[in-house]
């Protein structure tokens, strides 16, 4: 049997339905990510659904990096003293409203840190930016937890990340 979803780079896709119910959101997927794509600066990676080719849900990844300063105490007496640690950054992450309740958002954030954890990139966690705070909540459920001065902006060690979440 054929599984009912791929997740595929984003190259001509047809992104026009696609609506996660954020203009924003929205936008960026069909107006910016190919040029993103085009620099280098994020990765686009979309779910689609087989037998439609839908585009039911996407998120970016990125090379990042956080100070060591912002992070929680226990995590940073752990690492090495260099004044930032790296890590992949998954800038946008959305699910299209009719595709909405079916995990698929799980699915994605499992990609996204499957991908780093295969990456031959030292990544020490990933790093989320949630738009508002139903995505905050979203990717707490999940495991991230606030740091720095940002409350928006979250982190979940790599390590830990794999373990809790890939299968
Ligand atoms: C947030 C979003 C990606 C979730 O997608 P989804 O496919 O509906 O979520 P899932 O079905 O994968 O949910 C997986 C789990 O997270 C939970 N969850 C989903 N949204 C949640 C929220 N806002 N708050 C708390 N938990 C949430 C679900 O209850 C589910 O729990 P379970 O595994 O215990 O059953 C989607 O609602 C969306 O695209 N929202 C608009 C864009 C957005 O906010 N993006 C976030 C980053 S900017």
């Amino acid at each position: 049997m054929t599984a009912p979803y791929r997740i595929e780079r984003l190259a001509k896709q047809n992104r026009k339905t696609f609506d996660c119910g954020v203009d924003r959101l929205n936008r960026y997927l069909k107006q910016q990510a190919s040029q993103d794509e085009r620099r280098n600066v994020a990765a686009c990676y979309l779910l689609i659904e087989q037998a439609t080719d839908r585009v039911a849900g996407f998120y970016t990844l990125s090379a990042g990096s956080v100070l060591l300063a912002d992070l929680p105490p226990e995590k940073a007496k752990k690492l090495p003293r260099y004044p930032t640690v790296p890590v992949g950054r998954i800038g946008r992450l959305a699910v299209d409203e009719d595709f909405k309740g079916q995990k698929l958002g799980g699915v994605l954030l499992v990609d996204a840190i499957s991908r780093s954890s295969n990456s031959e990139l030292g990544i020490y966690a990933m790093v989320v930016d949630a738009k508002d705070e139903d995505a905050v909540r979203f990717y707490e459920h999940h495991g991230f937890i606030a740091f720095g001065s940002a409350p928006q902006v979250l982190f979940l060690p790599l390590s830990e990340a794999v373990k809790r979440l890939l299968p």
